[in-house]
C-alpha cells in the first residue's frame, strides 16, 4: 500500500486499485462468455509515472490483469489499444507496448477527439469481442457526451468514465464553455447550485446521460478525493448493461473506499511529519481529517434508503435483485448498508422473505421481499 511511486498522487493510486480491482472480475466472466476481450485506454500516459519499467500506469495495471487471467486459462484471446497523443509520452508508451508479447497490443499516436470512430472500428473488428473502455482525460472537453456517444453505444461493451469534477466546477460559470454538451439541457439550474449539493447534481447529471446515451442499465460513480484537501478530485463514472457488471463495480467501490481513506491518513501523516518536529503516538487512521466523503456518504445513504422505501411501499412483493439494484446506483452505498437496513425491517416486523431457504445466511438475489408495513 505505501507505494512511494505514487506519493502526492494517491487519487492516481486509488483510481489505478479501482480500474485493478474491476478488471480481476470483468476480466474471467466476460473470458467465459466471449472469445475475445478489447481493452481500450483512451488516454493512456504515461503519466506522472515515477517508475522506470512504468507499473504506476493505468495500462500497466490492466494489462497485468489480462496477462493473469490468460495464465490461469480463464480468459482466450486479449486484445489491447493504447492511446496517447503527447509526443513526449508517446516513445515511452510504444516502446513499453512493443515488449508484450502475449497479449496482442496496438499503441497509437492518437489525438483522442480525432479518432473516436477509429476506436469503436477498433474494438469492432472481430465478432465475439466484448470491449471496454476507458476514458481517463485530464481535463472534461474529452468527456463530452457528443465526442465519446460512438463509444457508449458499442453494445455489447463497458465504460469507464473518469469525470473530472472539479475542474468542471471551476469553469461551470463561464458561459463560453460547452457545458450543455457535457451535462445537457440541465446546465442553467446546475448553475444556480452551490457547494456539496452541487457537487451531487454535476455527476449525477453526467452519470445520467452516460445511462441514456448508452443505453446503460445501470450507472455507478466512485469519488476520488484528492489526498491533501478536503476535496473531489474527481468520480470514476461505470456504465454497464450487466446487472453482474453493477454487482462487481459496487465490491470494487466497498473495496476503494477504505483504501483511499488509509491512503489519505497516510499522505496526512507524511505531511505532518514534514512539518513537526514532534513524533506522533496515534496512527495515521486515528488522526485522519476529513469531513467531505463523511458527509456525501450521509447524504447518499438517506437517497438510497429512502428508494427501496418507496419501491418497497409500491410493490408489496419484490426481490432482492430489485432491491439491490434500486439502492446500489447511489454513489458510496455499498451491500452492507443495505442488508442493514433489510435487518432492521425484518427485526421490527416491517417486510419478510419468502423462499429463505435452510441455511441460507443472506438474501439471494431471486429472494422475495414481503412489505408488512408502513416502512420509515
Ligand atoms: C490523467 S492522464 C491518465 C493516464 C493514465 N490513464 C493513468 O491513469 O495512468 C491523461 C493522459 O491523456 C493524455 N491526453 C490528454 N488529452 C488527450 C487526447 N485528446 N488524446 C490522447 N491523449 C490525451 C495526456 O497527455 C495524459 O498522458
Amino acid at each position: 500500500m505505501n507505494d512511494e511511486h505514487y506519493y502526492d498522487r494517491e487519487q492516481s493510486q486509488v483510481k489505478h486499485r479501482i480500474l485493478e480491482r474491476y478488471l480481476q472480475a470483468f476480466a474471467p466472466i466476460i473470458g467465459s462468455r466471449y472469445h475475445e476481450i478489447v481493452y481500450v485506454d483512451c488516454m493512456a500516459g504515461p503519466w506522472e509515472t515515477r517508475d522506470a519499467h512504468l507499473s504506476d500506469t493505468s495500462f500497466h495495471k490492466a494489462l497485468s490483469v489480462f496477462r493473469e487471467c490468460k495464465r490461469r486459462g480463464r480468459c482466450n484471446r486479449v486484445r489491447a489499444l493504447l492511446i496517447e497523443n503527447d509526443p513526449e509520452k508517446y516513445p515511452l508508451l510504444e516502446a513499453y507496448g512493443k515488449k508484450v508479447k502475449d497479449i496482442e497490443v496496438v499503441t497509437e499516436p492518437w489525438d483522442f477527439n480525432e479518432h473516436v470512430q477509429d476506436i469503436v472500428d477498433f474494438a469492432k473488428q472481430s465478432k465475439n469481442s466484448f470491449p471496454f473502455f476507458f476514458i481517463d482525460p485530464t481535463g472534461w472537453s474529452e468527456a463530452r457526451i457528443n465526442r465519446i456517444r460512438p463509444i457508449l453505444q458499442t453494445v455489447p461493451g463497458e465504460v469507464l468514465i473518469n469525470f473530472m469534477s472539479f475542474w468542471v466546477k471551476r469553469f461551470l460559470d463561464d458561459p463560453r464553455k460547452p457545458f450543455g454538451e457535457l451535462l445537457g439541457k440541465d446546465v442553467d439550474r446546475l448553475r444556480s447550485l452551490q457547494g456539496d449539493e452541487l457537487d451531487d447534481e454535476l455527476v449525477n447529471a453526467y452519470a445520467a446521460r452516460v445511462r441514456e446515451e448508452g443505453n446503460f442499465s445501470y450507472t455507478c460513480a466512485i469519488p476520488i478525493l484528492m489526498p491533501d484537501r478536503d476535496v473531489i478530485h474527481y468520480h470514476l463514472v461505470y456504465g454497464t448493461r450487466d446487472f453482474k457488471g453493477l454487482e462487481e463495480f459496487k465490491r470494487t467501490e466497498a473495496d476503494a473506499i477504505p483504501y483511499m481513506h488509509e491512503l489519505r491518513a497516510m499522505a496526512q501523516r507524511r505531511h505532518d511529519q514534514e512539518s513537526s518536529a514532534q513524533g506522533f503516538l496515534l496512527s495515521p487512521s486515528e488522526t485522519y481529517r476529513e469531513r467531505r466523503f463523511r458527509d456525501l456518504n450521509q447524504r447518499r445513504k438517506a437517497n438510497a434508503r429512502a428508494a427501496v422505501i418507496r419501491l418497497l411501499t409500491s410493490k408489496k412483493s419484490t426481490t432482492y435483485r430489485d432491491v439491490y439494484q434500486e439502492a446500489m446506483q447511489y454513489a458510496t452505498v455499498i451491500e452492507g448498508d443495505l442488508r442493514q437496513w433489510l435487518h432492521e425491517w425484518q427485526s421490527t416486523g416491517f417486510i419478510r422473505y419468502e423462499n429463505w431457504s435452510k441455511g441460507q445466511k443472506v438474501p439471494h438475489a431471486d429472494t422475495i421481499v414481503i412489505t408488512l408495513g408502513a416502512l420509515s
